[in-house]
Order: structure tokens, then C-alpha cells, then sequence
């Protein structure tokens, strides 16, 4: 809603994308033997869609899975992986682990920056780019790293960051854009975050205790992310696909433990 009070055109096709994504959603509930388990699936089923978080998708989700809006909110809140306001069309997540700090995340980070003209967890004034420094997105064998849209871009240099947003600039980036079913502010954190949106959430796996730990490969915590991908529940292609086809024996090894 705006802030004068009016209904926005989102909220006004919300009912009839609900509708629309309800089959895909029992789907999602049938393949787990405790349906709350499909709450992180569902979520990023409706992120696709509306290109972040709503209120009426959180809503929606706590319904089909019996669960308390807070429970879902809480749930959605803890990772860096899920935005609850709308972002940019390009959300630029630079890692800032230990891997990659030594590698040269610091010089990194700060040429994103200068080069996008915004800090952390700002958005473009064009509504283009939104940027954030993440915690360790588990592909520390490849620092420096980051994720366009939740795709991985490994090695990252000056110049694989040139020719990224020149690309993105031109629209010919290999990543599709997210949706932007409502125009972004210029931050997307919420009030009541202030304290975990500063580099404590978590990239990573559902159950994980600590949201310092993204989970991955190995980490039993992290089978739902990577159950994601496996299985193709959303279709992730490109550079993900290339390292998880590339990790595919561990992966799988991890999934059926
Ligand atoms: S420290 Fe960057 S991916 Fe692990």
C-alpha cells in the first residue's frame, strides 16, 4: 500500500497470481514429509514472480502451510537470499567471507561501490542496481565471488565487474533481471532489522543456528538450498548450474545423507 493509503497495481493482481501459483505450490508442499519444510521453496517461487517478498506472499505461504505470519517472517528475514522490499533489477551480492576477503574482497567491494555510485543494501536511483555485502555464499574455491540475482560469479577483477554492468547496462546480461512488479526505494531493509541486515544474515541453509553459517556442500544443515538446485525445483541455470553440475557427485552425496 502507498503511503497515502492507496492499493498499489501489485497488490491488485496478487489474488490472481496466487491463483496462478497455487498448483505449483501444493506441488512444492506434496514433495516434503512435513510441508513446512516447503516454506523456503515457496517463498523464492513468489520472489520469481513479484521480484522480492511481500507481505501477501508471506501471508499467502502461512496459510497453505498452517505456520504464523511471524514464524514465516522470521523465517524469510534470516537470509540475505530473500528480499522483503522491492530491489533492483540486478541485485549484486559481493561476498565478504574470510576466503574472499583474503583474496581481495575488500578492493573488490569498494570498486562496486565507486562504480555503482551506492553503499550496502542501497539501490540505484534508475532503479537498476541493487548492492549488498554478504556473508560467506560457500564457493570460497572460487574468491572472490558474488551472486547477480542469486546466480554465482566466481574470480571476480576489476574488469569481469566492467564488463558485468556494462552488459547489465545494455541489457544483454546472461542473468534474467529480476521482476519488478513495484519500483524500488532506495534501500530494501526493514526497520526492524537493523541489527541482522548489518552482516549478520545468513546466505545459506535452512536450520542453521548460526547466521554466520551459510551451510554447503558437506554441511547436512544446508540439504534444502542445494536440494533446490538439484533437483532444478526453480530453475537456476548458467554459472550455478556450471558448479553444481561440476560439485554434482558431492552434491548429491549430500542431499541423500
Ligand atoms: S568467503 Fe566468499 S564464498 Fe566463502
Amino acid at each position: 500500500m502507498h503511503a497515502n493509503g492507496e492499493v498499489t497495481q501489485r497488490e491488485r493482481d496478487f489474488p490472481a497470481l496466487l491463483q496462478r501459483l497455487r498448483p505449483e505450490c501444493e506441488r512444492i508442499i506434496g514433495r516434503y514429509e512435513n510441508s513446512r519444510s516447503a516454506l523456503l521453496p515457496i517463498m523464492h517461487l513468489f520472489q520469481e514472480h513479484e521480484g522480492f517478498v511481500s507481505h501477501e506472499a508471506m501471508r499467502a505461504a502461512a496459510q497453505m502451510l498452517n505456520l504464523t505470519p511471524a514464524v514465516v517472517e522470521s523465517t524469510v528475514s534470516f537470509y540475505t537470499l530473500f528480499f522483503r522490499k522491492p530491489v533492483g533489477k540486478y541485485v549484486l551480492q559481493v561476498c565478504r567471507g574470510l576466503s574472499c576477503t583474503i583474496n581481495g574482497a575488500e578492493e573488490i567491494m569498494a570498486y562496486v561501490r565507486e562504480k555503482l555510485g551506492i553503499g550496502h543494501l542501497q539501490t540505484t536511483e534508475d532503479g537498476l542496481f541493487s548492492y549488498e555485502e554478504v556473508e560467506c555464499l560457500a564457493a570460497c574455491d572460487r574468491a572472490t565471488c558474488m551472486q547477480v540475482n542469486l546466480e554465482f560469479v566466481y574470480d571476480l577483477t576489476p574488469q569481469v565487474i566492467d564488463e558485468m554492468i556494462e552488459t547489465m547496462r545494455a541489457g544483454a546480461y546472461a542473468v534474467k533481471p529480476m521482476a519488478q512488479t513495484q519500483a524500488p526505494g532506495r534501500t530494501w531493509t526493514v526497520a526492524q532489522d537493523t541489527q541482522v541486515s548489518h552482516g549478520s544474515k545468513s546466505a545459506g541453509a535452512s536450520g542453521v543456528s548460526n547466521p554466520n553459517n551459510a551451510g554447503g556442500v558437506g554441511d547436512a544443515s544446508g540439504v534444502i538450498m542445494l536440494d533446490r538446485f538439484v533437483n532444478k525445483d526453480i530453475s537456476f541455470t548458467g554459472r550455478t548450474q556450471e558448479r553444481f553440475a561440476r560439485d554434482a557427485s558431492a552434491v548429491r552425496q549430500a542431499v541423500e545423507e
